[in-house]
């Protein structure tokens, strides 16, 4: 067999696990493997491929980000004639099989094309964790990590200066990150999507910490929250090729640098805004994440090899299981239980 496999969407630590992984399964089966530049920018055209053995594997378990590169920009089921491409492609590339690793878009696109009969099988992957029937979404982890040790920092400064330290952390529309990262990292008050609140309600909430003798306070505020009274900067550009509202500038709402300043100058309070931003996306990825990816990467070859296209390989009840890759791509946004074990800390 020849098998694509392609990286699309934004990056997460973790996906060249899953290139290694899919890669040296398939050639432990005497197939051949071809990685596909930039998502599926490299399906256009001619094609923009290269081969993948071990060599070109080798070393890359740890390494953040995509030996392949990525793109957020390119969606050939709404650019014209980008469906006949990718189509034509998979033919003159003679693909018998297309991994497609990413998260929402990525596998909506993977699933349109499986719909028109292309042997696309994927893999769930994204910092947000915002897939659905999958419990866990590469790069998740190595992201929840890197807000845990910012707070971690955060606190050490706080105290010493009896501040207020707001951190904006990404999730696009969900709170997965924002509620998940903040209980790792100690959060006295995680602010999401899922649980829209109010500038009165935020303040009160410090001021009660405050009076109950705290003197300084970590709030987390992921980037999509929506919080009534807080005058934001635009909502967001158009949407993006996958077709997210507002994603690539949902930063420039500048949710975490606005909080502050109201916190400041309605308490009296100092307080400084952290926004985290990309830093989440980079780096290492952590074993859990080496080890998710290795095991769904196998997995996804596996399923290329009997032919379980439109499927995916997910992670449940702590295995691996199978579900539509339309099943997987839709929004799962945070579960109520995670923010009232949150709330128990603010
Ligand atoms: O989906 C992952 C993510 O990092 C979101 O959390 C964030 O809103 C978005 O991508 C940023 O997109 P870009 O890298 O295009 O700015």
């Amino acid at each position: 067999m020849k098998i694509g496999v392609l990286t699309g969407g934004g990056d997460a630590p973790g996906l060249n696990a899953a290139i290694r992984a899919v890669t040296r399964h398939a050639l432990l089966a005497g197939d051949t493997v071809v990685g596909v530049r930039n998502g599926w920018a490299g399906m256009l055209g001619e094609g923009d491929t290269l081969e993948l053995g071990r060599r070109e594997v080798a070393g890359i378990l740890p390494l953040g980000g995509t030996i392949l590169g990525t793109s957020s920009k390119v969606n050939p089921v709404t650019l014209d004639g980008g469906e006949d491409q990718v189509m034509s492609a998979i033919r003159r590339l003679r693909l018998d099989a297309l991994v497609a690793i990413g998260g929402d878009g990525t596998l909506s696109i993977a699933s349109h094309f499986a719909t028109l009969g292309a042997p696309l099988t994927a893999i769930g992957k994204t910092i947000d964790n915002d897939l659905s029937v999958t419990e866990y979404c590469i790069g998740f982890d190595s992201a929840v990590t890197i807000v845990a040790e910012a707070l971690d920092r955060l606190h050490t400064t706080a105290t010493a200066h009896h501040r207020v330290m707001v951190l904006e952390v990404m999730g696009r529309d969900t709170g997965w990150l924002a509620a998940i990262g903040g209980l790792a990292g100690g959060a006295d008050m995680v602010v999401i999507p899922e649980v829209p609140t109010t500038v009165d309600d935020l303040l009160d909430h410090l001021r009660a910490r405050r009076a109950a003798g705290s003197d300084f306070s970590l709030v987390v505020v992921a980037e999509g929250a929506s919080i009534h009274g807080l005058r934001l900067s635009r909502a967001g550009d158009p949407p993006d090729a996958n077709g997210h509202r507002a994603t690539p500038r949902m930063a420039l709402r500048g949710v975490g640098e606005r909080l502050a300043a109201v916190i400041e100058s309605s308490s009296g309070v100092e307080t400084r805004a952290t926004v985290l931003g990309h830093t989440q996306r980079g780096g290492t990825p952590s074993a859990f994440d080496r080890i998710w990816a290795t095991r769904v990467g196998v997995a996804a070859h596996q399923f290329a090899a009997d032919g379980q296209f439109g499927s995916m390989p997910v992670v449940r009840d702590g295995t691996i299981a199978t579900a539509p890759i339309a099943d997987v791509a839709r929004k799962h946004r945070l579960p109520p239980d995670w923010y009232d074990l949150a709330k128990v800390f603010f």
